[in-house]
């Protein structure tokens, strides 16, 4: 089935996209969901690809593994687990059975305790020792921190709690400079962090505990914790009654929808934070039940595969055109690449047609001004995946939600359509030029068009929304994993990197010797590396 699809896919690079505008591709090529539209009609996929694709899912036994998924059988098998961070944004009241026992009335119970516990803060029930708190820091990386971070930004409009800051990096700077504006003792710490072993986080919760500790007597108790490890939490010196516990089948990449989300509860309160679960329960359903072609999770997928294992382009690029998602450019760097960057498949071979591909981006206009020259000229081609919200929430600014809207739509044409040489040489001409200049500078400003873009279209950025955007892509990671054989739900490769720092960590301490001591057993480069920064210390 592969091997076709290649093939369908080297005759579409003779083709180009252009061509296959006619009667009905924009409608044929794009798909529903709750008034959100994603158009996928600007690639060079066919119908006859597109139904390569569908029964490629099929063989590879996509709806059985998804149905698998949201029934809690044990899908990650490289660590033994169920899969179900849709349980924390299951609020049907149908159970979950995960080894025999319902997983809701827990996931039930940590949700209320979060309400209240957001509710307080939020109305100053719950004080600091300065009184009611002004400011919330979520410690915490990875999916303990991309997640928050990007989503409270994302909701700013609905803010109407205490400010959210965010702090992840080892690197003492992050925290110093966002802990430099707050008042401890009106300041309230959020360690995230699903294992409480993390060493980025457990250092800097540590520092913002000595910072507490310098103005308020008690600083245990402008703390809690967002842990699995509730026991590790607890012998860390936070009370039981302030630890927000989930399970191991929640995923670090995937848990926002539970304690990870406190941050953002916090800002928005729990309505709008039920808003956001809903609209992800929604889109649940949708990947669940509805049929492959209309299914928009499983078209953003196969429209993945299409443009990296069958055409090979290297990468994807995130483009959304609405500032408030500056941040899910790298909040789906850490999902597609954390989950699918995988060379083995499940069963332990080599992955036959490779894991996912290289995810980048930024939000638009900025990045016109920055890389959109390779993007739209460059030698590779880039397929570019534009959001955008038809709507602002600046009513005031219309004029320029319309230039955005304008920027991020002649994109995806001029992506598209390109500029021939001939239409290049008569603008030159117009200009004045002549003879061979004329022929030099119009090489310049040819556009080769073809380049394939998708544009996922929505009203506004509110919380339910934002809640189907980020399940939308969960689901897109999961059938892509699916299809391409691997475990999207592990991540070993963070492993042997986290080894070599803790030991390096006490190398870089001092040697025991002397200077020939630096780094001994470490292969030369390294050793030269620490022996330099040995020479730079104080
Ligand atoms: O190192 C990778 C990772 O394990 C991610 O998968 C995870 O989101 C992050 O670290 C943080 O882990 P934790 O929440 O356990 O601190």
């Amino acid at each position: 089935m592969w091997r076709d699809i290649k093939m369908m896919a080297e005759r579409a690079r003779g083709r180009g996209i252009r061509q296959l505008f006619g009667d009905g591709r924009a409608k044929a090529f794009s798909a529903h969901f709750d008034g959100m539209l994603f158009d996928y009609s600007k690639t060079s996929m066919d119908e006859e690809a597109r139904a390569a694709l569908l029964a490629l899912a099929e063989a590879r036994g996509l709806p059985e593994r998804r149905e698998a998924m949201f029934t809690g059988a044990p899908i990650n098998e490289t660590e033994g687990r169920a899969v179900l961070h849709t349980a924390l944004r299951n609020l049907s009241g149908a159970p979950i059975m995960v080894d025999g026992a319902d997983v809701m009335p827990g996931v039930r119970d940590t949700l209320t305790r979060m309400k209240s516990f957001a509710g307080a803060v939020r109305s100053g029930v719950f004080k600091g020792a300065g009184g009611a708190i002004t400011d919330v820091v979520n410690i915490g990386i990875g999916g303990s921190h991309l997640g928050p971070e990007m989503a409270v930004r994302a909701l700013a409009p609905y803010h109407d709690g205490p400010r959210c800051h965010f702090v992840s990096n080892v690197d003492g700077a992050d925290i110093m400079d966002v802990l430099a504006g707050l008042d401890p003792a009106t300041t309230l710490v959020l360690v995230a962090s699903k294992t409480f072993t993390t060493t980025e986080t457990m250092t800097n919760a540590s520092t913002a505990r000595r910072w507490m500790a310098e103005r308020v007597t008690d600083p245990g108790a402008q703390f809690a914790a967002l842990s699995s490890a509730e026991d590790k939490a607890a012998a860390w010196g936070i009370p039981q009654s302030r630890v927000f516990g989930f399970e191991d089948w929640v995923g670090g990449r995937y848990s926002i929808w539970g304690p990870i989300g406190l941050s953002l509860m916090i800002a928005i309160g729990a309505d709008d934070f039920t808003a956001f679960l809903r609209g992800a329960e929604a889109m649940d359903d949708h990947f669940r039940s509805a049929p492959p072609e209309g299914n928009m999770p499983l078209m953003l997928a196969l429209t993945g595969l299409w443009h990296h294992q069958a055409c090979g382009y290297p990468t994807r690029a995130v483009l959304p055109y609405d500032q408030r998602l500056g941040r899910l450019p790298a909040y789906l760097q850490q999902l597609e690449m954390e989950s699918n960057g995988k060379g083995v498949a499940i069963d332990g071979r080599l992955l036959v047609h490779g894991g996912g591909p290289i995810v980048w981006g930024e939000p638009g206009t900025n990045g016109q001004h920055a890389f959109y020259q390779l993007i739209h000229q460059g030698t590779q081609t880039v397929p570019c995946e534009f959001l955008l919200a038809a709507e602002g929430h600046e009513p005031e600014l219309a004029h320029q939600h319309r230039l955005l809207v304008a920027n991020c739509l002649a994109q995806s044409e001029a992506l598209m359509l390109g500029r021939s040489l001939d239409a290049a040489r008569a603008q030159m001409k117009a200009r004045g030029f002549t003879g061979a200049e004329l022929d030099r500078q119009a090489r310049h400003r040819v556009f080769t068009g073809d380049r394939p873009s998708t544009t996922l279209l929505y009203d506004r950025l509110s919380p339910r929304r934002l809640g189907q955007i980020i399940a939308l892509y969960e689901h897109r990671v999961f059938a892509e994993g699916v299809i391409l054989g691997l475990n999207s739900f592990d991540q070993w490769g963070v492993e042997l990197g986290k080894e070599l720092a803790s030991a390096l960590a006490q190398v870089l301490e001092g040697p025991e010797g002397g200077e020939d001591e630096f780094g001994v057993g470490k292969d030369g480069s390294t050793r030269q590396l620490i022996k330099y920064i040995h020479s730079k210390k104080g």
